[in-house]
C-alpha cells in the first residue's frame, strides 16, 4: 500500500446530523468536521480551521458552508475554498458516501490533520 492510500472510514449514522448542522469526528489522533448541508447533501474537512486552528464542527452551517467560529471565515463544503479574509489557505476536504445509513469518508491513510 502507497503513502498516499485512502480508505473509506466510518464517520458517523447519517441520522445523527440534521441539515446545516456539524459534528467532530476524532480518529487515530486525527480530528475532522463532517456536516450536512441544506442540500442534504453530506461533507467531511479536516477539523482544525487553516487559520488558526479553531475546530469547525462548532462553526456555522449556512447552504453548502461552513463559518468559522473564531474570525467568521466561510469556507466551501464541497471544494474547501476559503472565502474573504484573512487569508489562508482553503480547508482540506475528503470525498463522502452513505453507505447502510452511515457516512464514510475517503480519508488518507497519512493523512496529516492532527487532533486539537
Ligand atoms: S481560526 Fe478560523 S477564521 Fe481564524
Amino acid at each position: 500500500m502507497s503513502a498516499h492510500a485512502a480508505a473509506w472510514t466510518d464517520l458517523c449514522a447519517a441520522d445523527a446530523l440534521r441539515p446545516e448542522t456539524a459534528r467532530r469526528v476524532d480518529l487515530g489522533g486525527r480530528t475532522y468536521a463532517v456536516f450536512r448541508g441544506l442540500d442534504d447533501g453530506y461533507y467531511c474537512s479536516d477539523g482544525l480551521c487553516p487559520h488558526e486552528a479553531a475546530h469547525l464542527a462548532r462553526g456555522t452551517v449556512s447552504g453548502t458552508r461552513v463559518e468559522c467560529p473564531r474570525h467568521g471565515l466561510r469556507f466551501d463544503l464541497a471544494s474547501g475554498r476559503r472565502r474573504g479574509l484573512p487569508a489562508c489557505p482553503d480547508l482540506m476536504v475528503y470525498p463522502v458516501r452513505l453507505r447502510h445509513g452511515r457516512v464514510e469518508a475517503l480519508i488518507p491513510k497519512d493523512d496529516p490533520a492532527p487532533a486539537q
